[in-house]
């Protein structure tokens, strides 16, 4: 039998009172062997992870493009995408929307708290282990696409076009993910459609729309703590202002610069999966800032979680065996391993 693992509660960050550092509770400051806190992250280099331009993708002329992407996935896991098509007042509406529900007081946010068993509603991410850290962030996490799964009573009535705005950004995004998606699939010199052909029915997305709080304690606290996402890709608007994310490449960190109406693209674990390891997923964190707080918003896009996905048969023979097993609901898988702070993937490996 399965030993249930209570959770280690904590509030929401936006409702515990900060002023000085001594007032951040020790579940903030366990220390993860996740590399060292006291390292100065601003004196970490830049990212030159490859700007990948999307109008450029679906010409037959894409070919440069194409090496370009191809090299950013086999080396970063992760690019920023320019000319996507979403204009800026889509993003600045869903960003200020999206920071509207943050700034709203304490009672009102928490009519939409998660509950114990499921990830999603507004609320810090459960920890299920005395050795991690929760994060200093609190984040409203939603099934956003297909429409029939979700949870309305999750969806903030406030501000008044949150809902509106976010099934316009969701719509945009999703058309986005599919380019990229046959992209990758030429990328890895298979059909437009290998990939997408292995979502099954549908593409199945969530957002998870990340608010940091300014953190007295930035050396001694992460806002994320370095992790790999459970999606295939995942599609993230960052701060207009602020920056934090910090990308791992051959065991050094980078920082993420913000490209003025860019998205970052970044690949999680179901298309490292997928790519039978030819596509790196990548590791990243976000930096606690005690000046400024940050917003972000990540759209992660999946698979039909009925699917049951594994590396593409195409891409496995005797000289490539796969390494990954085949399985089902991701999702769940990742969410089993990532409070305890294991990484859901190695759980894959063969
Ligand atoms: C995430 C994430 C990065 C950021 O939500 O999974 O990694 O910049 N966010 O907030
Ligand atoms: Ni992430």
């Amino acid at each position: 039998m399965m030993a249930i693992v209570p959770e280690i509660p904590s509030k929401p960050v936006l409702d515990i009172q900060v002023t000085t550092g001594e007032d951040v509770p020790e579940i903030f400051t366990r220390e993860t062997g996740n590399g060292s806190l006291a390292d100065d992250p601003s004196a970490l280099p830049w990212t030159d992870c490859p700007v990948i331009d999307f109008s450029l993708l679906s010409a037959s002329s894409a070919g440069d493009e194409l090496r370009k992407l191809h090299s950013a996935l086999v080396s970063w896991g992760c690019f920023q995408l320019i000319n996507h098509g979403i204009n800026d007042s889509l993003l600045d509406k869903v960003g200020e929307v999206s920071k509207g529900f943050f700034l709203l007081p304490s009672d009102e946010r928490n009519k939409y708290s998660r509950t114990p068993n499921d990830p999603q509603g507004y609320g810090n991410d459960t920890i299920l282990s005395q050795n991690v850290p929760h994060n200093w962030n609190d984040r409203l996490y939603l099934h956003v696409y297909p429409q029939d799964q979700r949870k309305l009573n999750l969806w903030p009535l406030t501000p008044p076009d949150f809902r509106g705005i976010l099934h316009e950004y969701t719509m945009s995004v999703k058309g986005v993910n599919e380019t990229i998606v046959k992209a990758m699939g030429r990328c890895l010199g298979l059909e437009d459609n290998s990939i997408l052909d292995e979502y099954g029915e549908k593409t199945v997305m969530a957002a998870r729309i990340n608010f940091y709080p300014e953190c007295p304690l930035p050396k001694l606290v992460r806002a994320a703590r370095a992790h790999s996402d459970a999606s295939a890709i995942t599609i993230l608007l960052q701060d207009k202002q602020v920056e934090g994310l910090q990308i791992l490449k051959d065991d050094k960190w980078f920082k993420v610069p913000i490209l003025p109406s860019a998205l970052f693209v970044n690949v999680g674990d179901q298309i490292e999966i997928m790519s039978n390891g030819i596509f790196k997923g990548a590791v990243h964190r976000v930096v606690a800032n005690s000046q400024r707080e940050r917003l972000s918003i990540a759209m992660f896009c999946s698979p039909d979680s009925e699917k049951e996905i594994g590396p593409i048969k195409k891409l496995v023979n005797q000289s490539q065996p796969a390494l990954y097993k085949s399985f089902k609901r991701y999702e769940e898988i990742f969410f089993r391993y990532h409070p305890k702070g294991e990484r859901p993937i190695l759980t894959m490996k063969i």
